[in-house]
């Protein structure tokens, strides 16, 4: 259970990003009257305000922000009080040109966007600590202050650097972990390609070669850039805990985001923040339900929050649509179904130069009138979502699991691989399966303890240890039903192949062995024949299986390998383990899982039904993704019980209009 509410946020937090220091001040009073009225509780401020802050090297200006807080603590708004790190000033990379990130072919990140600092730079290390500590020092007592907001969304742009001193520290990072060079040497398999190493300062970070840069050395890299960014964190983080212990501290998290282990980072957030951009015209439901499972996952006993969404659309894709009427409600109240205890917006006023002037905020260009759709979509969730408090705390418990490992995502798609395999794609393939049947999954990793879970799957799980095989076995040994997928514990941490057959060490447990496999290019497909005699086409990659015990529940229908097993069972222990050869398309999938994976509530198309509960109370959200009206029956715990939304008692069933929602609280 989230150890909800932190002291100082409120238990329901809804707000936005606030950049007051794009506007004159006598705007401020008018946002901070606005806020009230739109239910706003919470704001995050300064996140890119150091150029306003320290307008010269040394030389601080606070006053403008003292102002600032002083009209929002007296409108009753608290703030996430940002760092202010985000974007360094120009100054900064005039005085220090090598503060700036370097990128693999040796170019240089300039200043005039953002983040283009690298963080391993010493210099901007320096003056972003300076910073924070006159930002905590000032504002450590401030009524306003509810939480601190560091940095912002790290590595979102900047996902390498090759500087002098990012190639030092990773020298450093590298003798740390191996000790000697002959350990580096055969952990990075040196003898291949004739790059065994000689003396620590020979190793380069992976830049710009002819051909491919070496596996192990990428992924220690990928490592060592997402020790590294952590490492920054850490040490914002810790400047401010020095002034306000008490004070919660968290960073945003994006989705889907592969350079950062967010299972890491979150051990060091007091509260996981999530900034969620579904493409409203091309992304099913499901797609930003998979972030909001994957956030509350990451540490189950915190509270989650959505920190940025937009209120309709961004600026950032080729094209950007607009969320239709109800829409951002309906995603809203979808994050908070999956565990969020709050949802906020980029950014409040919708800016009138930069880069982002056409992507939407709370308060459009035209303003906060009556007759606006954003605003009164704004003003009506915040009076929602204060029906709301009762939510606040409340867990989410998941029958099923899904294994979700940030070092096999490194891994697995480093090239020179059979086929080339998206994981947060593949792995979206069995959190859809589950989603459609109103069946909330945790993500968990390969070490976690499964016995909670009547289902877990382990999808493309290239990168696998030894002992984490031996968990899931041991899981599937003991009673669990275990679901692994094709190219599944082929090598280990430092990418090198688990001999003896595949998947080596999963072998036991599935019952079979994998001889060899065929990449499948984009538009291939391999005919499979399901139970039942009904036929599919597969995708991607299939393996040729040999079984050693389990029984095929599906067979290739065509090329050599037909005939032989596409997907297979097998009794393991008191379990049952399941393996997939090959990629499947939902109805196929569905298909072979059916019975393997449970229900839950029953819904038409498009309805999503996720409950929260607390202690012995259930909230259940029923909400309408489709843009036509529906009628869904309601599940036990639901029927009768009230609509924290519109205080109507339910019947069995319930009307929703598009992209209506209701949420029931029964006893
Ligand atoms: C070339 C090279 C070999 C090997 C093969 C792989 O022929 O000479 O060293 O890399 O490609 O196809
Ligand atoms: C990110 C950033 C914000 C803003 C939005 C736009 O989430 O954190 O500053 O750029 O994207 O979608």
């Amino acid at each position: 259970m989230p150890a909800f509410p932190l002291p100082r946020l409120p238990r329901i937090v809804y707000g936005g990003d606030y950049n007051p220091e794009q506007w004159e001040p006598s705007v401020w009073a008018e946002d901070a009257h606005l806020m009230r009225e739109a239910g706003v509780n919470l704001v995050s401020v300064g996140i890119f305000s150091w150029a306003m802050l320290e307008p010269r090297p040394g030389r601080y200006e606070f006053g403008w922000l003292d102002r600032v807080l002083d009209t929002l603590a007296e409108a009753g708004v608290s703030v996430c009080l940002a760092n202010a790190t985000a974007s360094p000033p120009p100054w900064l990379a005039k005085k220090y040109p090598r503060s700036c990130a370097v990128a693999r072919d040796g170019g240089v990140m300039f200043p005039g966007s953002r983040q283009h600092y690298s963080p391993f730079s010493a210099d901007y290390r320096r003056c972003a600590l300076a910073l924070t500590e006159r930002l905590a020092a000032r504002y450590a007592r401030h009524p306003a202050l509810a939480a601190w907001h560091v940095n912002n969304e790290y590595s979102c742009h900047q996902q390498e650097c090759h500087s002098d001193a990012a190639t030092r520290a990773f020298r450093g990072w590298l003798r740390k972990k191996y000790r000697t060079l002959d350990a580096l040497n055969e952990a990075w398999t040196t003898a291949f390609w004739s790059q065994r190493y000689g003396a620590w300062d020979e190793i380069w970070t992976p830049r710009r070669a002819p051909y491919h840069n070496n596996p192990a050395q990428e992924l220690d890299y990928a490592r060592f850039w997402d020790d590294g960014c952590l490492d920054l964190y850490l040490a914002e983080r810790a400047v401010l805990k020095r002034h306000t212990p008490d004070v919660p501290v968290t960073t945003n998290f994006m989705w889907p985001f592969k350079p950062l282990n967010y299972r890491r980072w979150a051990q060091h957030c007091d509260f996981i923040a999530l900034d969620t951009y579904p493409d409203p015209h091309g992304a099913p439901p499901e797609v930003a339900a998979f972030g909001h499972d994957l956030m509350r996952s990451l540490r189950p006993e915190l509270p989650f929050v959505v920190m940025e969404q937009a209120t309709t659309q961004v600026n950032w894709r080729p094209v950007n649509g607009l969320k239709r009427p109800g829409q951002m409600r309906a995603l809203s109240l979808q994050a908070v179904a999956r565990g969020a205890d709050g949802v906020m917006f980029f950014q409040w006023r919708q800016s009138q130069g930069g880069a982002e002037k056409f992507h939407s905020a709370m308060v459009p260009h035209a303003g906060a009138y009556a007759g606006s759709r954003v605003w009164r979509e704004v003003t009506g969730l915040g009076a929602e979502l204060a029906q709301l408090t009762p939510v606040a705390g409340s867990g989410v418990k998941a029958r099923a699991a899904i294994v979700f490992d940030w070092e096999n995502w490194w891994a697995l798609e480093l090239p020179s691989k059979p086929a080339r395999i998206d994981y947060a794609a593949v792995v979206a393939d069995f959190h859809r399966l589950c989603f459609r049947r109103n069946l909330t999954v945790d993500f968990v990793t390969p070490d976690a303890d499964l016995s909670a879970y009547e289902v877990v799957f382990a999808p493309a799980l290239y990168l696998l240890r030894a002992a984490d095989a031996m968990n899931l076995s041991d899981y599937a040994r003991a009673g669990g039903k275990l679901v692994v997928s094709y190219f599944s514990g082929i090598v280990d941490e430092h990418e090198r192949v688990a001999l003896g057959g595949y998947p080596a060490h999963l072998r036991e447990a599935l019952g079979l062995v994998v001889e060899e496999w065929d990449g499948l290019a984009p538009g291939a497909t391999r005919r499979v024949k399901l139970p039942g005699g009904k036929t599919t086409q597969a995708v991607e990659f299939a393996e040729v299986v040999h079984l050693e015990g389990a029984k095929a529940t599906a067979t290739f229908a065509e090329d050599f390998y037909a005939g032989k097993p596409a997907a297979t069972r097998h009794r393991f222990g008191a379990g049952e383990t399941f393996y997939l050869a090959t990629r499947f398309d939902d109805a196929a999938l569905a298909r072979l899982l059916d019975g393997v994976v449970p229900r839950g509530a029953q819904a038409p198309a498009g309805v999503e039904i996720s409950e929260r509960r607390e202690g012995r109370r259930t909230l259940t959200f029923v909400l309408n993704h489709t843009r036509a009206a529906v009628t869904v029956p309601l599940p036990r715990a639901a029927a009768g019980a009230t609509d924290l939304l519109t205080g109507r008692k339910a019947g069995r069933s319930v009307k929703l209009a598009a992209f209506d929602c209701a949420v029931f609280a029964a006893r």
